[in-house]
């Protein structure tokens, strides 16, 4: 039995499943209030079989941190970007090193908010998934296909290209993660179908096993775009779907720990 392997309350998966919460430019510092409200949820929730994340904006990593180091709970906390050097004249940007040093063990790269309003190409976010490796983070590298592509038909190809471009080909299989984002799928309550998410997942699978070998088994795959606890038990449940990344439902500790109860009983 591989280390992760296990199964999971309601859903059977190979790798245990991460939900993270991707808060963007979103929250105050009187927002920690909804992570004391989470932790209180997880804690009445029974047996839960994720791990969960929580990236709020860089501002509110430490006042997080001291409040989620305090509780009972295992909430992780990461960041949702970093540069790519460890140091050096780059103002307003955060290295990965600063993430860890706050208490941090996962950072988002590769957004597509990111690709599209910073120009980050495959190659910036694959030195940035680097850099977060190197500074002991697990990198949740962001992939996914625009409307146009979609309609076009290239949502393999593009996914692909991706993959090639951004996955740092040395890394091992339990040092990244890889989310799925179909752009038009983003903040829009639109969701693709079960059969195209476990395509592309089943896609993504078989190209990170070429890409890194055995590692790719291994790596968990998560879905984002839209995820709510009304589709997230859908959603959850199709092969090679390791977990979620929740952008609008995970603001709010009530619409979190509605998806969150897709893994507990
Ligand atoms: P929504 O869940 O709001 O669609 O956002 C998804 C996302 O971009 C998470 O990174």
């Amino acid at each position: 039995m591989r280390q992760n392997e296990g199964v999971y309350v309601g859903i059977v998966k190979n790798n245990r499943p991460l939900v993270a919460g991707n808060w963007k430019m979103n929250g105050l510092k009187n927002a920690v209030q909804e992570i004391i409200k989470l932790q209180t949820s997880l804690q009445d929730l029974v047996s839960l079989g994720c791990d969960v994340l929580v990236c709020p904006p860089a501002t509110l990593l430490s006042h997080f941190e001291a409040v989620v180091s305090e509780g009972q709970v295992p909430l992780l906390l990461g960041g949702q970007d970093c540069h790519m050097a460890v140091s050096g004249a780059h103002t307003g940007d955060i290295s990965a090193q600063m993430l860890k040093d706050v208490g941090c063990e996962y950072v988002i790269v590769g957004h597509s908010e990111r690709r599209s309003d910073h120009n980050e190409t495959n190659e910036m976010v694959q030195a940035k998934a680097k850099a977060a490796i190197e500074a002991g983070l697990i990198p949740i590298i962001c992939v996914g296909e625009s409307e146009e592509e979609r309609v076009a038909g290239q949502t393999l190809t593009v996914v692909t290209s991706q993959l090639r471009g951004s996955v740092p080909p040395e890394s091992k299989g339990n040092e990244i993660i890889i989310a799925y984002e179909p752009v038009w799928a983003i903040g829009t309550g639109k969701v693709p179908e079960v059969k195209d998410v476990a395509d592309v997942h089943q896609m993504i699978r078989k190209e990170l096993a070429s890409i890194l070998g055995h590692g790719g088994q291994e790596l968990r795959i998560l879905y984002g775009g839209s995820v709510k606890a009304d589709n997230a038990g859908t959603l959850m449940a199709i092969d090679n779907v390791d977990g979620a990344l929740v952008g609008g439902a995970s603001l709010r500790a009530d619409d979190f720990t509605g998806i969150l109860k897709v893994y507990s009983s």
